[in-house]
């Protein structure tokens, strides 16, 4: 099975469209979504659209889907992410704010193989950003390979017998074996707010016969982004910070 592993795509529908151009030449038997489809991003709507018609799809939602949808705190969000909600919740069609409030928390075991969840498997809140943060996640997950989003930083964690150890995946195309005696915690990165100084859109793809993972970066339309944010009155930083990568 070949699975498209992607997160975090927070409104922004150029880069979700690229990311489907990118993979539109590649056999995929499910896309796994890991949440957060809206917030920051001036098109909530396209992007949920777009999304709930993949197929066949395991999806999750995040925090900023649940803050759309009234089930957290909005005061708990920086000011500027907390600008985007507000905005996001008055924008929102009906149906679309129907679904997204009806999205399953994670964790959630698909295949009987792997596990996707949004920030960590004990907490969809958490975030994972180092191997200490990653080897409490271990002691949580069920299956030998789990996948996350919410840090927006595309990494692997990998727990063999006597220790846990991360990287940063930092190239554009990366491609790694999965080892056999080993468990895996594995972020794709961010489709649609890349923060860590790459602005490029990212992705992964899990094939499970091969045992491998191969991490993707790839262009969008950035500009147009952008322009949409600027013209909603969201804070200029928001469409800032999508060229930066940050
Ligand atoms: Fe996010």
């Amino acid at each position: 099975m070949r699975y498209l592993v992607f997160t975090d795509i927070h409104g922004n529908r150029e880069a979700l469209e690229a990311l489907l151009e990118f993979v539109s030449r590649k056999k995929i038997d499910r896309y796994l979504c890991l949440g957060d489809l809206v917030g920051y991003g001036a098109s909530p709507d396209e992007t949920i659209e777009i999304v709930r018609k993949l197929k066949p799809l395991s999806l999750i939602r995040g925090n900023h889907d649940k803050a759309v949808c009234g089930l957290d705190a909005i005061e708990t969000f920086n000011p500027m992410a907390a600008s985007a909600i507000t905005w996001s919740r008055k924008t929102l069609s009906r149906e679309h704010s129907r679904y997204l409030c009806g999205l399953p928390k994670g964790p959630l075991i698909v295949d009987g193989l792997l596990t996707i969840c949004h920030g960590a498997p004990f907490d969809e809140d958490f975030y994972i950003f180092g191997e200490f943060d990653a080897a409490e996640a271990f002691l949580y997950l069920e299956t030998r390979i789990g996948f996350f989003g919410h840090t927006h930083f595309p990494c692997v964690y990998v727990k063999t017998e006597d220790a846990v150890e991360g990287r940063l995946v930092e190239k554009d195309r990366s491609l790694i074996r999965l080892k056999k005696n080993a468990a895996y915690l594995i972020n794709p990165g961010s489709v649609g707010q890349p923060r860590d100084r790459n602005p490029k859109a990212a992705c992964a793809l899990f094939d499970s016969e091969e045992s491998t993972v191969c991490f993707y970066r790839f262009e969008y339309d950035i500009a147009r982004a952008q322009e949409k944010i600027l013209a909603q009155n969201l804070p200029p930083a928001l469409a800032e910070r999508l060229a930066l990568g940050i």
